[in-house]
């Protein structure tokens, strides 16, 4: 498994390529947009994401999906999961059937409410389909930071065999067969972060962050037990791990634009001045609609929809959150 092609050569996509070229893979990486990849092919560098790294040797550039995946034994996409279907079914004709696919994309399909890993199995056999997710920024990762992840597949070999391609001394790779718990963790997560950010940029402190990443990752497990997840997933990398690293770091988009949200810009202020995708913006409306449809309660979700859609005034969703009727911890 030595060729891999990858298609979104945005920040992830291009640490994760260089984690594989470091092995010695050879890899391909396409993206929609040509004039990013021949930036990225002139310098060497990918100075619209992940600026200050240097691309490996062993990195190409493809200029078609095709080209890209075509010879490959492994295909990571690491597009925004908004963009997953599409990225797919460009690919997917060009797919050899005996090639992995890594997912690592973290969302829901707004218009269908679907996990990546739903919309992939109309497309790719589910026991050579691979989700890796988990606690990782890209500017660490491609800095060689330490870093642990999970893969999880439906196939256990298949999860094995993604663990054994990206591990490193430095990239440290667990598997699991819980697809469900690993994508709403990773996709849900998101929305926390915003919040995280929000409750930042009204100037609240630490109390107010782990009341919102405790009580967030709560409504996270209630969702996801619904949805078919095993608790334990959440105590895990891909649950309270990526929560951890979203909300406590300037690295984290959702979280500078929650920030600035709560600093008083609006929402499209605040996600233009981001500059790149912020997936929770997208995840929080898929996930108001997947509790009120399951009838989960989401009052954390359920606030920073609203103030993301500009329906209340951050300050209103605290009051609104702190006046809920009281409750035991566990209920
Ligand atoms: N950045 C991180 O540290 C990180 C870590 C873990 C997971 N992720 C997830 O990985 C996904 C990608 O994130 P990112 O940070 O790399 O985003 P990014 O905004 O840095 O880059 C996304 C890239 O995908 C490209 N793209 C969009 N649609 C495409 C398509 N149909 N085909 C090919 N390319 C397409 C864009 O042109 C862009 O270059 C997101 O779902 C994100 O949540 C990111």
């Amino acid at each position: 498994m030595n060729k891999i092609g990858v298609i979104g050569a945005g920040s992830w996509g291009t640490a994760l390529s260089t984690v594989l070229a470091g092995k010695g893979c050879e890899v391909r990486m396409f993206d929609v947009d040509e004039q990013h990849l021949r930036r990225m092919e002139q310098c060497r560098e990918n100075v619209d994401y992940l600026p200050g790294v240097e691309l490996n040797e062993n990195i190409r550039f493809a200029w078609s999906s095709e080209e890209a995946v075509r010879d490959a034994d492994v295909v990571l996409f690491s597009a925004p999961a908004q963009h997953f279907r599409s990225a797919l079914e460009a690919a997917v004709p060009f797919i050899r059937e005996d090639a992995y696919v890594v997912n690592v994309g973290k969302g829901i399909e707004q218009k269908s409410l679907k996990r990546l890993s739903e919309i992939a199995r109309d497309y790719i056999d589910p026991a050579r389909y691979v989700v890796l997710s988990g606690p990782s920024h890209a500017e660490e990762v491609g800095r060689r930071m330490p870093t642990t992840v999970a893969t999880a597949s439906e196939s256990l070999e298949a999860a094995e065999k993604m663990q054994n391609l990206f591990s490193t001394d430095r990239f440290r790779v667990y598997t699991t067969e819980d697809v469900t718990g690993v994508e709403l963790g990773g996709a849900l997560k998101n929305i926390i972060a915003l919040g995280a950010g929000i409750s930042d940029g009204m100037g609240f402190g630490d109390n107010a962050k782990a009341a919102l990443m405790t009580r967030g990752l709560a409504e996270i497990r209630r969702l996801g037990m619904k949805m078919g997840a095993k608790p334990e997933t959440f105590a895990g990398l891909t649950g309270t791990g990526d929560l951890i690293v979203t909300c406590t770091s300037m690295h984290s988009r959702n979280r500078r634009c929650g920030i600035m949200m709560g600093q008083g810009k609006s929402p499209e202020e605040a996600v233009r001045e981001v500059g790149m995708v912020v997936e929770g913006m997208y995840t929080v409306d898929a996930a108001y609609q997947l509790a009120q449809k399951l009838q989960v309660e989401m009052p954390i979700t359920e606030a920073i929809y609203k103030v993301t859609r500009g329906e209340i005034k951050a300050a209103d969703a605290i009051e609104e959150l702190m006046g809920r009727e009281l409750k035991h911890e566990q209920a």
